[in-house]
């Protein structure tokens, strides 16, 4: 696969995640003895700015972490990736931000993010990188940072006509304003419920709640529907089949697609963009953990490789 050059910047935010491997999660009231116990660094920010420096972008994060052990933890591994940490900023009061993550045996998972330190991310540290976004390929954002934040990178991108990614995890309803700003928006299903109350179980049910996004506003709008695949709305309608792999966990499989699908995106055709981005995404659910987790470009290449289109 021939993939130009990208220059990415994302936006968001930077999280340890504190992950419980159990049989099942817990009903309300009840305790469960966990099968193990790993700390390891996430963030839906974080985590596509690893998969992106990893498929071979050259990659800024920005974002803000804590002055504490684990904000040094987080700020290590972004940069061991080759992510470039010049603008991750250390919050002067508040503790990095976390997940208390719970992953039960058929790999699905229940999050918990606390999000702390990622608060402290605004508007005006958007605009002192202005030049930074304008000279991007795309820009890559999530919603677990303040959304006046993600608007103001949004404005700035759309001003210099840079692509603009929104992943619009995690679940919660935002204003069709915030989603007509971006290029693209990426939901997963049970996001794509909370923004259109749409439970998506079907291709059917994903393709009305896409059709609602367009309505809202969103111009291009692309489903991460899991074992199902992806599926494309826009000026055309392009359904792309998921890769089988074995799932392990599913933690920031969907950060894997989301990178993948920007380094992707208007360099390739959509139909192999979309490819990409699942190559990457099952790939991610194959490893246990978030960053741990998100793939290397010889590796997607390999599995593209591996199964005719
Ligand atoms: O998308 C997975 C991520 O969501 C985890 O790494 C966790 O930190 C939360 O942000």
């Amino acid at each position: 696969m021939n993939l130009p050059e990208r220059e990415i910047v994302v936006v968001g935010s930077a999280n340890i995640d504190l992950v419980t491997r159990v049989h099942r999660c817990p009903k309300p009231g009840e305790s469960l003895i966990g099968r193990s116990f790993m700390t390891v660094t996430g963030g839906k920010g974080a985590n596509q700015a690893v998969a992106a420096a990893r498929l071979g972008a050259k990659t800024t994060f920005i974002g803000c972490v804590g002055h504490d052990a684990f904000g040094a933890m987080q700020r290590q591994g972004l940069a061991d990736a080759g992510v470039d940490v010049t603008y991750l900023k250390t919050h002067p009061t508040e503790p990095t931000g976390t997940a208390v993550i719970l992953v039960a045996d058929e790999g699905q998972n229940a999050i918990v993010v606390t999000p702390a330190a990622n608060s402290g991310l605004l508007p005006e540290d958007i605009i002192e990188i202005e030049p930074l976004i304008a000279g991007a390929d795309a820009v890559l954002l999530q919603l677990e940072i303040p959304l006046i934040t993600v608007e103001k990178t949004l404005d700035i991108a759309r001003k210099h006509s840079v692509l603009s990614v929104l992943d619009a995890g995690p679940a919660q309803a935002v204003p069709a304003a915030l989603l007509a700003k971006a290029d693209l928006v990426s939901p997963n299903e049970t996001e794509a419920e909370a923004l259109t109350g749409i439970a998506v179980a079907s291709l059917d049910d994903a393709r009305r709640a896409a059709e609602q996004l367009r309505a809202a506003g969103a111009p291009e709008v692309v489903m991460k529907l899991g074992a199902r695949g992806a599926l494309y709305l826009g000026d055309e309608e392009i359904y792309a089949t998921a890769f089988k792999v074995e799932v392990v966990d599913t933690t920031a499989a969907g950060d894997a697609f989301t990178a993948a699908l920007a380094l992707a995106w208007n360099a390739l055709p959509k139909r192999p963009a979309l490819r990409f981005a699942n190559a990457a995404g099952a790939l991610a659910a194959t490893v246990p953990g978030a960053q741990p987790s998100m793939p290397h470009r010889d590796a997607v290449q390999r599995l593209l490789d591996q199964v005719a289109s």
